[in-house]
C-alpha cells in the first residue's frame, strides 16, 4: 500500500508561467470589465509608444474598439502604430509568449518592464473567445500577417498562417483581438480616460479612438519634438544585492577577471576604486573568473560597496516629460484658473537606482473631477508617462498627497476642492506593486520626493490663494467705505462751507482708489505672506 508521502506526491506537477498567470489574471489587470478592458489598452498603446520612441518615431497610434455580443461582453480591439514593427523572428515569443521582451533585462527608461503586457493580451483573447490575435508587422520592406496564440502548458508561441510578403509597406504593428467579459464605458476608469490621460502626458503623441458607439475622438499631438531616445544604464553597485551580483557574475562571459568585470559591468567602478575593495578584502582574488564568483564572497563585496564612496550613478538615463510640455498639456487639456508646476532634480532609491519626479497642481477652471454638479480634487498618476488609473489607494502618488497638510497650504478640505494634483514618476526601473503596473510601491525615498515635489506647487498656490483672499478682502473693504462717501462729501462740504458736495466726493473717491491700489504695489502684503511660507519650508521640508 503506497504511504501518505506516495500518495500526496503522485500529484506533484510543474506550470509554466502562462499557466500561472492564466490562473491569476487578476494579477494582469484582468479583473472587471471596464478594467480588462483598459487594461488591453494600456498594453497595447504603452508598446507602441515604446517602440516608437527607441525608434525616433512620432508616434501615431490608433485604437478601433468594436462591440461584438453586447450580453457576454464580446468586444473587438485592433490597435494599430506607425513604430517599427516586429521582426518575423522574434514576433511568436514578443506577443505569444510569457516574460519574453526586449525591455525585462535592460535597465532603460520604459513604460514597458517584464515582457508580460503583450502576451498576456493574446491569453486574455484565447481564454475568453477561444480565438487567436491576428497580427500584422511592417518593418524592412516585408509585411507578416499570422495569427497567433499561447501554448499554456509550455509558454511557447503558436504562431498560424503566416503570410510573408515583400514590397514597400512601410513600418508598424497592427494587432486585432477578440476578448470577452469586457465592456466600454466612459467612466473615469475606461479607455477614453486611460487615453485622454495618455494624451496628457505625451504632447508628441497623436493618438485616435474609434469607440464602439461609432465615436472618433483624435488627440492631435501639441508637440513636433521626438523626445530624445531612452539609454540604457548599467546599474549601480549601491543599488545591488548578493543575488544580483552572483547573477550578473555567472551570466559574464567577457571579461575574463573580476576586476575588470566590476569596471566593465557596473557605473562609476574605476580602477582605483577596485584597488581600494581590493585593499578591504585582500583574501578574495580578484583576478578570478567571474563565473568562480562564491557567494560568501559576493556578500563581502555588497558590504564594502557599501563603506566607499561612490560617485552617484548618472541621470542622463531619465526622460521626464518637462516643465514646459506639462504647462503646455495640462493649459490645453484642463484650462485650470492656476497652474504650478515643479520639476525637482534626480534622486536615487535603493541605493543605486536613479528616479526623478514631476508634479503639478491645477487649480480652478477645468481642473477637478465633476461629482454630480460639484468639483472634486483628483489625483492624476503617471510612471513613465503612462496613466495609472488603478490601484489607487496602494500607491506612493496616493500615499504622499495623503500625508501632506492640506490646511497648511490654504486648502480646507483637499477632496473637495477643485483641484487636480499631477505626478509623474520617471525611472528606468518603476517598482510596481503587482504586474498589472497600476500602482508604484512606497519606497521610503520615492514616497518623501513625491511628497516634497507636489508640496512645493502646493506652496505656489498657496500664495496664488492667499493673495486671491487678499484681493477679495481689500475689495469688500472698498465697498463699504465707498458706500459712506457720499454722505460724508455732503457733511463735509456744510460743515467747511467750501467746496461743492459733488467736488469733495470725487476727491475722495480718487484719494480711496489711490489707497487700495497702493497697497498692492508698496507690496504690504506679501511680508505677510512671507511669514507664513517661512514656516511651512521649516516645518515640512524634507531633503536627504
Ligand atoms: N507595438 C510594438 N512595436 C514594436 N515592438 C513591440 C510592440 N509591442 C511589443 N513589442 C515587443 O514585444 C515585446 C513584448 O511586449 P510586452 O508588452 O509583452 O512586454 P514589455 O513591453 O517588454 O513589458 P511589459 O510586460 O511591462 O509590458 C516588447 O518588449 C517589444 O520588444
Ligand atoms: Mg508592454
Amino acid at each position: 500500500m503506497a504511504t501518505a508521502t506516495e500518495r500526496i506526491f503522485t500529484e506533484f506537477k510543474e506550470h509554466s508561467v502562462a499557466e500561472f498567470f492564466k490562473k491569476n489574471q487578476q494579477m494582469l489587470g484582468f479583473s472587471g470589465k471596464t478594467r480588462s478592458l483598459t487594461t488591453i489598452v494600456h498594453e497595447y498603446v504603452t508598446n507602441s509608444l515604446d517602440a516608437c520612441e527607441e525608434a525616433g518615431i512620432l508616434p501615431d497610434v490608433t485604437i478601433t474598439i468594436t462591440e461584438l455580443d453586447k450580453e457576454s461582453g464580446k468586444y473587438r480591439i485592433v490597435a494599430e502604430d506607425n513604430g517599427p514593427g516586429i521582426p518575423e523572428k522574434h514576433l511568436g515569443k514578443a506577443l505569444g509568449m510569457m516574460l519574453a521582451g526586449t525591455k525585462f533585462h535592460r535597465y532603460m527608461q520604459q513604460r514597458g518592464q517584464q515582457g508580460i503586457g503583450a502576451s498576456g493580451c493574446t491569453m486574455d483573447a484565447q481564454i475568453t473567445t477561444g480565438k487567436p490575435i491576428k497580427v500584422v508587422s511592417r518593418y524592412d520592406a516585408k509585411r507578416i500577417t499570422c495569427e497567433l496564440s499561447i501554448d499554456l502548458k509550455s509558454n511557447s508561441p503558436k504562431v498560424m498562417n503566416l503570410v510573408k510578403e515583400e514590397g514597400n509597406f512601410g513600418s508598424g504593428l497592427r494587432v486585432e483581438a477578440e476578448v470577452g467579459d469586457v465592456k466600454y464605458d466612459k467612466s473615469s476608469f475606461g479607455v477614453y480616460e486611460y487615453i485622454r490621460r495618455t494624451a496628457l502626458a505625451n504632447p508628441h503623441l497623436q493618438i485616435t479612438l474609434n469607440s464602439p458607439e461609432g465615436e472618433k475622438f483624435t488627440f492631435p499631438r501639441s508637440s513636433n519634438a521626438i523626445p530624445p531616445r531612452p539609454v540604457e544604464v548599467q546599474p549601480h553597485p549601491l543599488g545591488l544585492t548578493t543575488n544580483d551580483l552572483i547573477d550578473f557574475a555567472h551570466r559574464e562571459r567577457e571579461c575574463r577577471k573580476l576586476s575588470s568585470f566590476l569596471q566593465e559591468r557596473f557605473v562609476r567602478v574605476s580602477a582605483a576604486k577596485v584597488e581600494e575593495l581590493q585593499g578591504m578584502l585582500p583574501d578574495i582574488d580578484f583576478n578570478k573568473k567571474p563565473a568562480d564568483l562564491q557567494w560568501h564572497e559576493a556578500e563581502r563585496l555588497i558590504k564594502a560597496f557599501s563603506q566607499v564612496k561612490w560617485i552617484a550613478p548618472s541621470t542622463d538615463s531619465l526622460r521626464p516629460i518637462g516643465k514646459e510640455q506639462i504647462e503646455k498639456s495640462l493649459k490645453n487639456i484642463l484650462a485650470p484658473e492656476f497652474l504650478a508646476i515643479t520639476e525637482r532634480s534626480p534622486k536615487i532609491f535603493r541605493g543605486g537606482i536613479p528616479f526623478m519626479v514631476e508634479a503639478a497642481i491645477a487649480y480652478g477652471g477645468g481642473a477637478g473631477k465633476e461629482n454630480g454638479g460639484v468639483k472634486t480634487s483628483e489625483i492624476i498618476r503617471y510612471a513613465n508617462r503612462a496613466p495609472l488609473l488603478f490601484d489607487n489607494s496602494g500607491c506612493a502618488i496616493t500615499e504622499a498627497v495623503r500625508e501632506i497638510d492640506w490646511k497648511r497650504y490654504g486648502l480646507k478640505n483637499f477632496e473637495e476642492e477643485p483641484m487636480s494634483v499631477f505626478v509623474n514618476l520617471s525611472s528606468v526601473y518603476v517598482p510596481y506593486t503587482s504586474a498589472g503596473k497600476q500602482a508604484i510601491s512606497n519606497e521610503e525615498e520615492i514616497l518623501q520626493e513625491i511628497k516634497n515635489a507636489i508640496m512645493e506647487a502646493a506652496r505656489d498656490l498657496q500664495r496664488y490663494l492667499s493673495g486671491k483672499t487678499r484681493e477679495r478682502d481689500r475689495a469688500e473693504r472698498k465697498k463699504a467705505i465707498l458706500r459712506y462717501v457720499s454722505q460724508l462729501s455732503k457733511d463735509l462740504s456744510e460743515l467747511a462751507g467750501k467746496g461743492t458736495p459733488e467736488e469733495i466726493e470725487k476727491m475722495l473717491v480718487r484719494l480711496i482708489e489711490t489707497k487700495y491700489s497702493k497697497q498692492i504695489e508698496e507690496g504690504e502684503d506679501e511680508k505677510e505672506e512671507g511669514g507664513k511660507n517661512g514656516k511651512i519650508e521649516e516645518e515640512e521640508e524634507i531633503e536627504e
